[in-house]
């Protein structure tokens, strides 16, 4: 379907036409109830929508839009198990990962018939919780018997960002007796700095691709099988390295043995996959109890998301907003702004799992989209923001819709010493940036505020802020295993919104395939001792032959 020829899509496009006129001053002076009306409770998350340039009629034709895109039969198709990701012809069941025990979930099986995925959800994290369990007491020992003081997780993209993310962001939960760390960049310089003060004998590999074939990923696991081995010999691989993976056969080739594999299945999304054994290093470092409680999270979230109506749906009404700006006014990023030290890679795990599923230009049916689709996703955490691109965001030339994130604890674990006086002191100086900054961006200051402060006139014109750039702010409790849980699934139910809205598949990433054949092409001709072909554009050529005049190798063909 061409949703952009519905008549629901022209309703949206007609009102945006008053984009211009949509001021907040206004929209909340004539509007006492806004606040109440456009603020929800889903979980811990109070998500405050009334900033937004939209009014009550705007909202309406963005949920019939989405009525008519089918997004609540999409929904459904997805939880329920079907192929929706038609490009790869598979099931798209990340909420099967955090379903309850005893729920049936059902996809097609290898051998014909309908097989439970939630049964094998929850066997899979029941090894992972055993084996966790069994590093974090010292019981899995390595080849000298000492006790694993450092887990590496080696994986890229989703096979990395959902797990470092989430290792950060519980800081607060973490055992001390354990480490992780994360490698990704096949830039050498990665794996050697996270090697550098380690010791082989106390040293745990997981390494994490769901393919088992990521090249990134494969390069560095070489290497940290050869870091261990030689300092331990080849016998040491069995109780250094373990696997997560879909691919048995690549992973045992590797030498890592099948019985310390976790499996993951074709039906996660990499970006969709922190929730299932990809989050195995997370479990290491805070505990199956805590994991637990970040799957309980998503859980709240994803019953809401399934069953509220759409007028009422958070995930949805965010998604819809972000549609509403990036293809009807035109829009073109979108900043999340936490305000959380803890939360500081939460924005990078979104890029991934944003830009990822809906940077397309063709519709599930392969016709090209002639609207705008998936916006470009930026931010910091703040304060640090605010002293650096906060700037463009008052006062530039470009309006950037931005997600404020805030708690009204600090981070605390376990212990409340967190909430002593000196802490509670950073943690409201740190809150009342955040407010104050979706204040200015909102409501600005006029050039009769600044006339009456006393402000030099000369000045003023540099003084003043246009205001009426919107935003979200999300405030919960503390940031916990659960209310992190409830934030990536709030983010990746808007992700799947927008994706049904725009007609494209949120599921499939083909636009990164050409750059990793193309690399996988020239990277022997820039090693090779004989000239290359150079069959390349006369641009990537001519970088190739500096290449390797810089590197002491001949140039081009004949050279
Ligand atoms: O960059 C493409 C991608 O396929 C991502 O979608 C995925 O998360 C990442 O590579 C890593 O893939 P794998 O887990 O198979 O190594």
């Amino acid at each position: 379907m061409d949703i952009a020829g519905t008549s629901e899509w022209g309703t949206v496009s007609a009102l945006a036409e008053t984009f211009d006129d949509l001021g907040l001053r206004r929209l909340f002076a004539d509007d006492a109830g806004r606040v109440e009306r456009l603020s929800f409770s889903v979980g811990d998350l109070l998500v405050d929508l009334s900033k937004h340039r939209v009014t009550e009629e705007v909202l309406v034709a963005l949920v019939a839009l989405a009525q008519r895109a089918g997004l609540d039969r999409r929904v459904q198709s997805m939880m329920q198990g079907e192929r929706i990701n038609s490009t790869e012809d598979r099931a798209v069941l990340h909420t099967a990962l955090r379903a309850p025990a005893g729920t049936v979930i059902e996809v097609d099986g290898d051998l014909g018939g309908r097989v439970d995925v939630v049964a094998a959800v929850h066997s899979m994290r029941k090894r992972m919780a055993v084996f966790c369990e069994r590093v974090r007491d010292g019981d899995w020992v390595g080849d000298t018997g000492a006790p694993i003081e450092t887990v590496v997780n080696i994986g890229i993209g989703g096979s990395d960002l959902g797990p470092s993310m989430a290792y950060e962001a519980l800081a607060a939960y973490r055992d001390e007796r354990l480490r992780c760390r994360f490698v990704s960049n096949v830039d050498s310089s990665d794996l050697v700095t996270a090697l550098s003060d380690l010791d082989p004998a106390t040293t745990l590999f997981v390494v994490a691709s769901k393919t088992f074939t990521t090249s990134e990923t494969l390069a560095n696991a070489v290497s940290a099988r050869r870091w261990l081995t030689d300092a331990l010999g080849d016998d040491a691989v069995a109780r250094h390295f373990v696997a997560v993976s879909t691919n048995r056969a690549a992973v045992t080739e590797f030498g890592i043995d099948a019985a310390n594999m976790f499996e993951m299945w074709d039906w996660v999304g990499g970006r969709y996959s922190l929730d299932s054994a990809i989050g195995l290093s997370l479990m290491a470092a805070v505990g199956p109890e805590r994991f637990e409680e970040m799957l309980s999270g998503m859980r709240i979230i994803d019953e809401h998301f399934a069953a509220e109506p759409l007028s009422g749906n958070v995930p949805v009404l965010a998604g819809l907003i972000a549609v509403w700006y990036r293809t009807f006014c035109g829009l073109p990023t979108r900043a999340v702004l936490p305000y959380s030290q803890a939360l500081r890679r939460f924005t990078t795990y979104l890029q991934q799992l944003d830009m990822e599923s809906n940077g397309k230009r063709v519709r599930l049916d392969g016709e090209p989209v002639d609207y705008q689709t998936g916006p470009i996703v930026w931010g910091e955490p703040g304060t640090n923001g605010q002293h650096s691109f906060h700037q463009l965001l008052h006062q530039g030339t470009t309006v950037v819709p931005c997600d404020f994130i805030v708690f009204a604890n600090p981070d605390s674990g376990d212990s409340d010493e967190a909430t002593g006086a000196e802490a509670t002191r950073h943690h409201e100086l740190l809150a009342a940036n955040c407010l104050a900054q979706a204040e200015a961006l909102a409501f600005g200051r006029t050039a009769e505020e600044v006339a009456v402060s006393g402000i030099d006139p000369g000045l003023a014109p540099h003084r003043t802020f246009p205001g009426n750039r919107p935003s979200t702010t999300i405030m919960a409790p503390r940031l916990t295993p659960s209310v992190l849980g409830q934030l990536i699934a709030f983010y990746e139910h808007q992700t799947l919104t927008q994706g049904v809205v725009w007609g494209i598949n949120p599921f499939d990433q083909w636009g990164v395939e050409l750059g990793k054949s193309l690399a996988a092409a020239i990277a022997p001709e820039l090693g090779a001792p004989e000239p290359p072909t150079l069959a390349h554009d006369p641009s990537t050529n001519a970088l190739i032959t500096r290449y390797r005049e810089l590197t002491g190798r001949s140039g081009g063909p004949g050279a």
